[in-house]
């Protein structure tokens, strides 16, 4: 069934969003725990899991609180990340999306532990709807998430780098953190980038996920069908 908005119509985007989540639940290896992250698209992967009567995980570890809401909402347990430190699956949107799988992602705010479930994830399955996919990164402002003491010192080394702070007011992360949404960096090379923004004393994550790009990329379209892509 396709989702309908609240007017009872059928929502192009959200059609779209259903295919690439309900695509993903293939991936789900019976018994396991597995990683949800956050959004719209992440939130449509954990109404089709509710629904699913395949093969299902045991537990979710959820990369935010809104996340872990949505899950028990409709049943589903919410673990810690394993002792292991590792994952089998996760399954998380993104704002853009590349031809190399690498993402911008964070415009919801919730990159850090995204990123921690990425990588900690043996398969990561990114689902977007086909507005998502880009020949480069560069049409969003990179989100970078600091420490508030920091902020001014964080904001001086960003414009070493070119960049332009915003920063996103009244919004602190599940982490007790606060969030600069950075104009006018030079993205041609994103996992360089990642990396000077992520070794600035205080900056705890920035929204750039080249150095742990997704395995399997899914982009689904408002009519149902879906388009797979993997990582070369
Ligand atoms: C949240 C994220 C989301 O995955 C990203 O913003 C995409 O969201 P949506 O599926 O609602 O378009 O990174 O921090």
């Amino acid at each position: 069934m396709s989702p309908k908005d609240l007017s009872g119509r059928t929502s192009e985007a959200e059609a779209a969003k259903h295919a690439a989540a309900s695509a993903a639940l293939t991936y789900i290896e019976a018994g396991t725990v597995i990683g949800v992250g956050t959004g719209t698209t992440a939130s449509a992967f954990i109404d089709a899991l509710a629904a699913h009567t395949g093969a299902r995980p045991v537990a979710v570890v959820a990369s935010s609180l809104e996340t872990a809401h949505l899950l028990r909402a409709v049943g589903i347990e919410v673990s810690p990340l394993p002792p292991s430190g590792r994952i089998p699956l996760y399954v998380d949107g993104a704002d853009e999306v590349d031809r190399e799988l690498r993402m911008l992602k964070g415009h919801g705010g919730a990159h850090t532990r995204e990123k921690v479930l990425a990588s900690a994830a043996d398969l990561f399955v990114c689902i977007v709807d086909d507005t998502k996919p880009v020949e480069a990164l560069t049409g969003y402002t990179v989100p970078v998430e600091y420490v508030p003491m920091a902020r001014a010192f964080v904001a001086r080394e960003i414009e070493k780098l070119g960049g332009r702070c915003a920063h996103r007011p009244g919004f602190v992360t599940d982490n007790g953190n606060e969030l600069f949404d950075v104009y006018n960096l030079d993205l041609a090379e994103p996992g360089y980038l990642e990396g000077r923004l992520e070794d600035i004393p205080g900056v705890v994550c920035c929204g750039i996920f080249a150095r742990r790009a997704a395995d399997i990329l899914i982009v689904g379209r408002p009519d149902g069908s879906v388009e797979t892509r993997r990582a070369f």
